[in-house]
């Protein structure tokens, strides 16, 4: 949430501070600000997108080898010219840009406008900046020692990055709880809350850990915690280059995202997945092998589209492994007081690999001796690092803000997951696991097989795109397909929909159905099949619309429900990596359909940093 660049060497600074908010508005575009440091302190600022930013800087002095930019999600505050970052100092000397929130900003707040000072936003960022030059001019030091005092003192989350009019070509940049990433070049640094704003430019990266403060200036980076020592920056590698973050002639990149799946599985699988020879090579499985199969439980915690997949691997973990499993809201779960028992496994599932709620609750459970593993998608992010041991989705940059392609990384890893402990375990019969790992295998030719069919979820899409709501029903584990199918209409065409096991649905919600009611099924061929005909049975007799999600050779739905689209048969606990796939096009083709800007949808923004 919220996007921050920075860059200091011998380039134009602005050109490349914008080139990279354009990468980063993805995390947030309620409006777009830059300061540019050249003698004095230029701020330019925007309510709305880069684009507009942009065309209002046109003509402005915009020479500088120094500058820093963001793009917000408005968290205090509404979205304004007023309140967009960078925040200037009282003195005009400083400016700052911040992703995160200061918990205590009202009492520093009340304390500095007691001593005289005015602010002209409503934002914690203000009051933050405004918080260290005090510390600044009344402890008579170095703007470095004013942040790391103030640092001390704050109480929140925040990635923060000041220019300082008397220090020209330095920026100070400091993290906990938000993410930073310094990209190491030749006379040159370049910042960014991930790597895609540096990527033309440098391979090489340093991820900024919690606590510590980076002062970057052309040719040099000196990187200390909040005590003054030094720490020597360690450098990574980026495995990642332009393309993956460039729409590559698609018109979305939710939809290039949702047509790249049978190669993303695919790189997921690659390297893994060995069915001839009956493998499962995951080394941070198998680090961990004894403490899997010895867990006397599983706890995930995860939020939003990655809890849906904690769902799905509560289904496939219990069925193959026979260990119970809990799946917790990160934010739920982080607030309670929940009993972690030694011999309890935590499994972390997160695309950004840093949404706030989860990494807290991951370093509450660490703290009471839980063995924590990642499932995350963004290389080197804050719940990767932190994790005891994990596996990456490998799915790539994903940039639209609506999880996609990550998705069925996330189902993929867990189920080879639980395959691979199942087998350790001796919780599976051999011809089982070989015929599941072969049905594996097959997932993205069988996702390729769906996606020639888009063009019939389009029509579909067309002929409900007016409806005020929608219910999405499905059984076992297809049950949080349905929930992921109702999220994802939500958030990309602004339809109220709701997800529900088909059988709950005559506990209340079938109160909703009448003619104009669209019901969408996902009732691929599984031991349920009969009860969610029947479940069909029930909504047509009250005339509602029915959509159904069904397997190929399926002869008994098709003459209950209104339309329908198959998908190619798989065992049961496959089903979600397909019967996901159309409802992923539904809500990108009703999005469209309604005009939304389905990689930027209203409110949202990707990577929650903020709890
Ligand atoms: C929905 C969506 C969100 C995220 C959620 C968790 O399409 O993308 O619900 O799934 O914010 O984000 P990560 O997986 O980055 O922790």
């Amino acid at each position: 949430m919220c996007g921050i660049v920075g860059y200091t060497g011998p380039r134009e600074a602005y050109p490349v501070v914008i080139k990279g908010l354009k990468r980063l508005e993805y995390r947030g575009y309620d409006s777009t600000g830059v300061a540019l440091l050249n003698g004095t302190v230029k701020v330019y600022k925007k309510k709305g997108r880069v684009a507009e930013l942009e065309e209002y800087a046109v003509g402005k002095e915009l020479h500088a080898h120094t500058g820093i930019g963001h793009t917000r999600w408005a968290t205090h505050g509404e979205p304004s010219d007023r309140n967009a970052h960078p925040h200037t100092s009282r003195s005009g000397k400083l400016a700052m840009i911040h992703n995160g929130i200061i918990e205590n900003y009202v009492q520093l707040k009340k304390d500095l406008v007691n001593k005289g000072y005015h602010f002209t936003s409503d934002t914690d960022t203000e009051v933050l900046l405004n918080f260290i030059e005090d510390i600044k001019e009344n402890n008579n030091c170095g703007l470095e020692e004013a942040i790391r005092i103030a640092l001390k003192r704050v109480t929140g989350a925040y990635c923060i990055l000041l220019i300082n009019e008397d220090d020209p070509g330095t920026i100070i940049a400091a993290r906990k709880g938000s993410p930073l990433v310094i990209g190491v070049g030749k006379g040159e640094h370049f910042l960014g809350s991930d790597a895609s704003p540096m990527l033309e430019y440098t391979k090489e990266v340093v991820y900024v850990n919690d606590y510590e403060l980076a002062i970057v200036k052309p040719d040099e980076l000196i990187l200390k915690n909040l005590g003054n020592e030094k720490i020597t920056p360690f450098i990574t590698k980026l495995d990642m280059d332009l393309a993956a973050i460039e729409m590559g002639g698609y018109d979305h990149f939710m939809l290039k995202e949702i047509f790249e799946q049978p190669s993303t599985i695919h790189d997921c699988l690659r390297g893994r997945l060995d069915a001839t020879a009956g493998t499962i090579t995951m080394s941070g499985v198998q680090n961990n092998i004894e403490a899997f199969k010895t867990a006397q439980r599983i706890i995930i915690v995860a939020c939003g589209t990655s809890w849906h997949a904690g769902l799905v691997a509560e289904y496939v973990i219990e069925e193959l492994c026979r260990i119970p499993v809990e799946v917790e809201y990160a934010s739920e779960f982080r607030y309670r007081n929940p009993v972690i028992n030694k011999g309890d496994i935590i499994i972390a599932i997160s695309q950004s690999g840093e949404t706030a709620d989860t990494l807290v609750a991951i370093e509450k459970a660490k703290e009471q001796g839980a063995v924590i593993f990642g499932i995350v998608n963004a290389v080197g992010s804050s719940i990767a690092r932190l994790s005891n041991g994990g596996a990456y989705t490998h799915a790539g940059p994903e940039i639209g803000v609506a999880s996609t392609k990550a998705f069925t990384g996330q189902l993929a890893v867990l189920t080879m997951m639980a395959l691979k402990i199942a087998k350790e375990k001796g919780t599976i019969t051999d011809e089982r696991y070989s015929k599941l790992l072969f049905e594996l295998d097959s997932i993205p030719e069988k996702v390729e097989a769906i996606l020639k069919g888009a063009n019939a979820i389009k029509a579909i899409a067309e002929k409900y795109k007016g409806a005020a709501d929608a219910l999405f029903l499905g059984r076992g584990y297809n049950f949080p397909i349905a929930l992921e199918g109702a999220l994802k209409l939500k958030e990309i065409s602004y339809i109220h929909a709701e997800g529900y096991p088909a059988a709950e649905m005559k506990h209340g919600p079938i109160a909703l159905v009448t003619e104009i009611l669209p019901v969408v099924f996902v009732a691929t061929k599984d031991s349920y099949h009969e009860k969610i005909v029947s479940n069909i049975q029930e909504i047509k007799a009250r005339k509602g619309k029915v959509i159904a999600i069904i397997s190929e050779g399926d002869d008994v739905i098709p003459s209950l429900a209104d339309d329908v689209f198959f998908v190619p048969p798989a065992d049961e606990i496959m089903a979600p990596l397909l019967s996901c796939i159309p409802l992923q096009l539904l809500s990108y083709y009703v999005g469209i359909a309604k005009g939304v800007d389905v990689d930027k949808p209203r409110n949202l923004a990707k990577s929650v940093t903020v709890e």
